[in-house]
């Protein structure tokens, strides 16, 4: 690798649907990367019931990032490491909020390097403002009707309440 070849990092994910703690940790990575992949797995390790289709939670990664050139938003089918080497990828991104995260992203990342050698999971902290916050409870109290508007982009709310009647 030298050093006039771009830096790209791949963040693989459910994305269901993007929150402000993705976002700031997409922040963060641009600040250590020349681009970004924002990649939504079709199958995720952890399968939950999706609240947005694949599809869906690409649009709306788009419509987040729409300002910014470096961030690409796509899908991919199959294993990370595949779609991560097919992107020349330069490490793989994770948010790490707290302790309770890490054996999940441990084990993820040891057996992404059991699979592919050189893959290298970076694991970055997103601001404690979201440490707390994950896409599963912003879609479980969205679903109930609650408030989520300080944990999601403006577009991410409209699609929610439009989805589930959230902020009512
Ligand atoms: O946001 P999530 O659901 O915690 O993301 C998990 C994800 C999508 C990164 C993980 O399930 C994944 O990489 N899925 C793709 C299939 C794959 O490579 N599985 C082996 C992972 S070690």
């Amino acid at each position: 690798m030298t050093s006039s070849s771009p830096i790209v990092a791949i963040y693989p994910g459910s994305f269901d649907p993007i929150t402000l703690g993705h976002e700031d940790v997409t922040r963060r990575t641009l600040r250590v990367a020349d681009r970004l992949v924002i990649a939504v797995a079709h199958r995720a390790t952890h399968t939950k019931e999706p609240l947005f289709s694949v599809d869906e939670r690409v649009d709306l990664l788009r419509e987040v990032f729409a300002g910014e050139p470096r961030v690409e938003c796509t899908s991919f089918e199959g294993l990370l490491v595949e779609f991560a080497r097919a992107r020349s990828a330069r490490f793989i991104v994770r948010g790490l909020r707290a302790v309770s995260d890490f054996e999940y992203e441990f084990q993820m990342a040891q057996m992404n390097q059991e699979l592919w050698p050189e893959a290298e999971t970076l694991f970055l902290t997103p601001d404690v403002r979201y440490s707390f916050l994950s896409a599963s409870l912003v879609r479980e109290v969205a679903r109930l009707g609650g408030d989520v508007s300080r944990f999601v982009s403006p577009s991410v709310l409209e699609r929610l309440k439009a989805k589930s009647g959230a902020g009512r």
